[in-house]
């Protein structure tokens, strides 16, 4: 134990390390006495070895006989640790660090309630990726988010009016870890199905992947949502299904803006 109370500082890498790494999760990489990280490409791990260290991957935590949450509880576990210890610890993970990342939000709750400082950084994620790369601006119809199994299993709201990203599509259904990136989604028909209810079978929908190295290109498969059966999907993909429906105003609320003499546009 060192005499020096624990901080930890949670940063992103951003997609592409190599551009999207702000100046101030650099900084903390740099800084902290201790750097741990999750993070999926060799560029990336390079990256923050030569900024500092003493880092870590935690990645060596996954196992294909162990549940994915158990492999977060140890991360969280570990990062727990080494504050304890009285280290300034940095918390590495890509994309955003706090977006469909459980880990990251766990360890600084808990270290929060252990009396130590914590301290969440934002990043640039793959939907901030898609919407640069899709050209797709949200403020057009509005945009929902959700990991694709939650949407699945349960009553989400879905307007066919707006656009829908559903997160974690190729991993479907699956708790486990592949080593390989690549899992068995049997669900896949069920989901499709259940798109079936607010868009037709023949709406296009994209599968996006972003390009993680520099310079390189994304990936945009559009494809039918019937495609998605036997469309190619991996643990990096996510899907974008662009709005399939004219927008329906509120008349209630035209009518009562109407009342108050505020002009609205098309009245
Ligand atoms: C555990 S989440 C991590 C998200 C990450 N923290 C972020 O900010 O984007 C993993 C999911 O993010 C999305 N994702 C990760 N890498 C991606 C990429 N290169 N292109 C598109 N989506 C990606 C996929 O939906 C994937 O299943």
């Amino acid at each position: 134990m060192t005499d020096k109370r624990g901080k930890l500082v949670v940063v992103g890498t951003g997609l592409r390390t190599v551009g999207h790494m702000t100046v101030e999760a650099i900084s903390w990489i740099r800084m902290a006495d201790r750097v741990v990280y999750v993070v999926g490409d060799p560029v990336a791990e390079d990256m923050i070895a030569a900024l500092n260290e003493k880092s870590e991957s935690l990645q060596t935590l996954y196992s294909s006989s162990t549940k994915r949450i158990d492999t977060y509880n140890a991360m969280v576990e570990r990062v727990l640790s080494l504050v304890r210890e009285g280290l300034t610890v940095c918390a590495v993970f890509y994309g955003h660090p706090g977006v469909f990342v459980y880990p990251s939000h766990e360890a600084v709750k808990q270290a929060r309630a252990e009396g130590f400082s914590a301290v969440m950084l934002p990043g640039i994620s793959a939907e901030d990726c898609l919407f640069a790369d899709v050209g797709f601006d949200p403020a057009t119809t509005g945009c929902s988010s959700y990991e694709a199994t939650d949407y699945l299993f349960n009553q989400r709201p879905t307007d066919p009016a707006s656009a829908l990203v559903l997160w974690q599509i190729g991993i479907l259904g699956n708790e486990g870890y592949s080593p390989m990136g690549r899992y068995e989604t049997p669900l896949m028909p069920l989901l499709i199905a259940k798109l079936g209810r607010f868009f037709a079978p023949t709406h296009h929908v994209a599968v996006y992947e972003a390009a993680v190295q520099f310079g390189c290109r994304p990936r945009i498969s559009w494809i039918r949502i019937s495609g998605l059966a036997t469309v190619e999907l991996s643990a990096a993909s996510t899907l974008y299904i662009p709005p399939g429906a004219p927008t329906r105003p509120d008349a209630q609320v035209h009518a009562q803006a109407v009342a108050m003499g505020i002009p609205i546009g098309g009245d």
